[in-house]
C-alpha cells in the first residue's frame, strides 16, 4: 500500500482553538479520509506546541506551572477535533517524552552536521511571535509586521543554524518542484524572499527557560520553531528510526495558513537537507480566514462561533462551508448569512432534495431498489458524467483545489436532479412505463450511492446517513466501490429516513444560538422538586471518561488489592491504580481495552500516584467496562 503522510501545525496551547485552526484541521482530514479511501496507507498528524516563552507566560498569568498549565490546554484542542470529526492518527504534545527524546536525536544530528555554530545575537524580536525581525523587513518605528506591537531590542548568545549556506539549494528546490510550495503567489514570494540574501537562524535561546536543553549545551533551551519543526518526524518515531518512520518520512503534506509558510518552506528543508534526509513533498499554504470583514481577535472579540453554528447547522455543514465558500489557498471571509444560504441552497435543496424525492419514489412504487431493465433517454448522459466526476475530482484532489472539487460533486448532484425533473419520472406511473421508472429510479439511487462516497471525505456523515437510507454498509466504502456504474445490489429494501439537512427558520436558529440558561437563572421551583440523587445533564458532561489501552500492570507492594497499570489513551499515557487485584492478575490486563474517567484528580494511593479510575462493575465479583468492539485510544465516551 502507498503511503500518504499528512500533517497539521501543531498548535500553540497559549489559547484556545478558533476557527482558523478548524480550517486547517478540517483540509487535513479531508486530504486523509479521501487517501483512506483511495487506498492509501495514511498516517494524520496533528498536535500542540507547548514550549517557549509565550506558553511560559500565560501558564504564569494563571497562576499555574507551565506543565499544568499545558495539561489544561491540551484537551480543549482534542475536545474541537472530536466534535469537527478530524480523524487523526496521533495528537503529539512536545511535552511528551517521544518528542523530547526526538528533538535530543535532532538537535545531536543538526550539531554533527557542522553546520551549527554559537554568537552573540543582537536584534529586533517579537515575543508573541517568538521570532527576530531582519532589519530589511521593518519600518522606522519597527512593529512587528504580524502582530503590529513595538519589538523589543533583545542581545543574546545563541546557537545558529547556516541557514545561508542552504540558499541556492532552496531556490533551485522550489524552482524545479512547483508543487512543492501550494500556491503559486506564495512560491513566488518565497523566491523573491530568497534572492534578498538568507541570514542564519538562531536555533536556541539562552533567557527562556520553558522548553528542551541543547543536548550538546543544556545552558541554552532549543527555540520553540526548531523544536517544533522537527515534530513531523518525532510523531512517527525518528528517534528509534521505528517501522512508521520508515514508512511514512518524508511527509506527503504539511498543511497550514500562509503566516508560517517561511518556516516550513525554507528553514525546515535546510535543516533536513543539512540532515541528508528527504524533504517533504508538498508545503500547502490555505489563506486567512476572516469573520465579517475583521481579522479573527480574542482581545477584540471577534471569533467564530463555531459551537452555535454548528449546533445550528451540524458538523458537516461546517466543514462544508468552509471549504466550499473560500477559493483553497486565498483569504475567506466567515459570514453566518452564506453559510445558512449554502445550507439551504446546496446541502438541503441540491442534496437533501434529491434524497429525499428519489428515496420517496421508489417507497411509493416499489419498496425495493428496482431492476434497470430499459435505458432510455439521458441515462449515457448522466454515466458519462459519473466517469468524468472521478477524474476531475482526482485531478482537484491532488491540487488541493477543494472548493472545486465540491463544485465538480455538486455538479453530479444537480445533473441527477435535473435527470428526474426531465424524465418526469414521477409521470410513468402505468404498466406499460413501469420498467422505464423503475430504471431511472434504479439510476437515481445508483448516483446517490456514488454520491456518498465522493462527499464521505468532506461530509463523513451525511455520507454515512444516505448510506443508511440506501440500505448500505456504513464506514469506509473506497472509492474502488464507485469506479464502475451499477454497483447497487437489486431488490435492496431501502430505508428512508429524516430529511437528512432539514430546513432551519429564524426561530430555529435563534433557540440554537441562545444560551444555555445559568444555573443560577434556573427556575428555583425546579430545582426544588428534582429529587436529590439526580444529577444535571451538564454535571454528567463534566466527566471525561475516554477509551484507553492497558500497556502495563504490576502489583503494588504492600497493598494486596492495588494493581499499577499504565494505560495508552491515544494522546498520552497514564499511570492509573486500581483496587482490582483479587480479580485480575496483571498479565490478563495488558492489551485489554478499558475506559478511564481522565479528569479525577490525581490521588497518591500507597506511595503510588493514580491519574484517573477505570470503570469496573462493582458487585460480588469486580468486573472491568469494555467496551464491545475496539475504538481509537482516546475515543470520548458518553
Ligand atoms: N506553533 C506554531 C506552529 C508550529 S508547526 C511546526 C504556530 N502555532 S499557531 O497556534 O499560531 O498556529 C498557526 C496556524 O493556525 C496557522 O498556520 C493556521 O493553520 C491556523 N490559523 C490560525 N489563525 C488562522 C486564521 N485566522 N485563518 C486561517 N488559519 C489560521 O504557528
Amino acid at each position: 500500500m502507498t503511503a500518504f503522510y499528512v500533517t497539521t501545525p501543531i498548535y500553540y496551547v497559549n489559547g484556545e482553538p478558533h476557527a482558523g485552526h478548524a480550517y486547517t484541521n478540517i483540509a487535513a482530514d479531508v486530504l486523509a479520509r479521501y487517501h483512506r479511501l483511495k487506498g492509501y496507507d495514511v498516517f494524520f498528524l496533528t498536535g500542540v506546541d507547548e514550549h517557549g516563552a509565550n506558553v511560559h507566560k500565560s501558564a504564569e498569568n494563571e497562576g499555574l506551572a507551565p506543565q499544568a498549565y499545558c495539561d489544561k490546554m491540551a484537551p480543549t484542542f482534542t475536545k474541537l477535533w472530536q466534535r469537527l470529526n478530524i480523524s487523526h492518527d496521533i495528537f503529539l504534545r512536545t511535552t511528551s517524552e517521544m518528542h523530547k527524546r526526538g528533538v535530543r536525536k535532532f538537535l545531536t544530528a543538526l550539531e554533527a552536521s557542522g553546520d551549527v555554530y554559537k554568537d552573540t545575537y543582537e536584534g529586533h524580536y517579537c515575543r508573541p511571535c517568538e521570532q527576530f525581525f531582519p532589519e530589511k523587513e521593518l519600518t522606522e518605528e519597527k512593529i512587528c509586521p504580524v502582530h503590529q506591537l513595538p519589538l523589543e531590542w533583545v542581545e543574546e548568545e545563541n546557537y545558529f543554524f547556516r541557514l545561508s549556506k542552504y540558499q541556492e539549494r532552496l531556490s533551485s528546490h522550489i524552482r524545479e518542484n512547483p508543487m512543492f510550495i501550494h500556491l503559486e503567489p506564495r512560491r513566488n514570494e518565497l523566491l523573491s524572499f530568497l534572492e534578498a540574501g538568507l541570514e542564519d537562524v538562531s536555533i536556541s535561546r539562552s533567557s527562556v527557560s520553558w522548553g528542551i536543553p541543547l543536548p550538546f549545551d543544556p545552558r541554552h533551551i532549543a527555540y520553540v520553531w526548531i523544536e517544533a519543526l522537527s515534530n513531523y518526524m518525532t510523531a512517527l518515531g525518528y528517534e528509534t528510526e521505528s517501522e512508521r518512520y520508515q514508512t511514512f518520512w518524508p511527509a506527503d503534506v504539511h498543511m497550514m495558513a500562509k503566516d508560517i509558510t517561511r518556516f516550513h518552506a525554507l528553514i525546515w528543508p535546510a535543516m533536513l537537507m543539512a540532515l541528508n534526509l528527504p524533504l517533504p513533498k508538498h508545503i500547502v499554504a490555505h489563506g486567512w480566514l476572516t469573520k465579517d470583514g475583521e481579522a479573527l481577535s480574542k482581545t477584540r472579540g471577534i471569533f467564530i462561533d463555531m459551537d452555535t453554528d454548528i449546533a445550528t447547522y451540524g458538523v458537516d455543514a461546517f466543514r462544508y462551508y468552509l471549504l466550499r465558500e473560500f477559493s483553497f489557498g486565498n483569504d475567506g471571509d466567515y459570514r453566518l448569512s452564506r453559510l445558512n444560504a449554502r445550507y439551504h441552497a446546496d446541502l438541503a435543496n441540491d442534496l437533501g432534495n434529491l434524497l429525499n424525492r428519489v428515496l420517496g419514489l421508489v417507497g411509493k412504487h416499489f419498496k425495493r431498489v428496482p431492476e434497470p431493465t430499459t435505458p432510455g433517454e439521458f441515462d449515457d448522459e448522466v454515466k458519462a458524467m459519473h466517469r468524468e466526476t472521478l477524474q476531475k475530482l482526482d485531478a482537484l484532489m491532488e491540487t488541493f483545489a477543494f472548493d472545486t472539487a465540491l463544485e465538480t460533486i455538486w455538479g453530479f448532484v444537480r445533473r441527477i436532479n435535473r435527470y428526474i425533473q426531465q424524465t418526469e419520472v414521477w409521470t410513468l406511473n402505468t404498466p406499460e412505463k413501469r420498467p422505464r421508472m423503475g430504471t431511472i429510479l434504479y439510476n437515481g439511487l445508483e448516483a446517490l450511492r456514488i454520491i456518498s462516497v465522493l462527499i464521505a471525505p468532506f461530509m463523513p456523515d451525511t455520507a454515512d446517513k444516505i448510506r443508511q437510507q440506501l440500505n448500505l454498509p456504513v464506514g469506509a466504502n473506497g472509492f474502488d466501490t464507485i469506479a464502475t456504474w451499477g454497483g447497487l445490489p437489486k431488490n435492496l429494501a431501502i430505508a428512508r429516513g429524516e430529511p437528512i439537512f432539514p430546513r432551519i427558520d429564524k426561530k430555529t436558529r435563534q433557540k440554537k444560538a441562545s444560551p444555555p440558561p445559568s444555573p443560577k437563572a434556573a427556575p428555583k421551583q425546579k430545582a426544588e422538586k428534582s429529587p436529590s440523587n439526580l444529577i444535571s445533564f451538564s454535571d454528567f458532561q463534566k466527566l471525561d471518561l475516554r477509551a484507553a489501552k492497558v500497556i502495563a500492570a504490576e502489583p503494588v507492594e504492600g497493598a494486596d488489592r492495588l494493581l499499577k497499570l499504565q494505560v495508552d489513551l491515544g494522546a498520552e499515557k497514564r499511570q492509573v491504580v486500581a483496587g482490582i487485584a483479587a480479580h485480575y492478575t496483571p498479565e490478563t490486563l495488558i492489551g485489554k481495552q478499558v475506559i478511564v474517567v481522565t479528569n479525577l484528580e490525581p490521588v497518591t494511593l500507597r506511595g503510588v500516584e493514580s491519574q484517573g479510575m477505570l470503570l469496573a462493575a462493582s458487585g460480588d465479583s469486580v468486573v472491568l467496562a469494555t467496551l464491545e468492539t475496539e475504538v481509537p485510544l482516546g475515543t470520548q465516551i458518553r
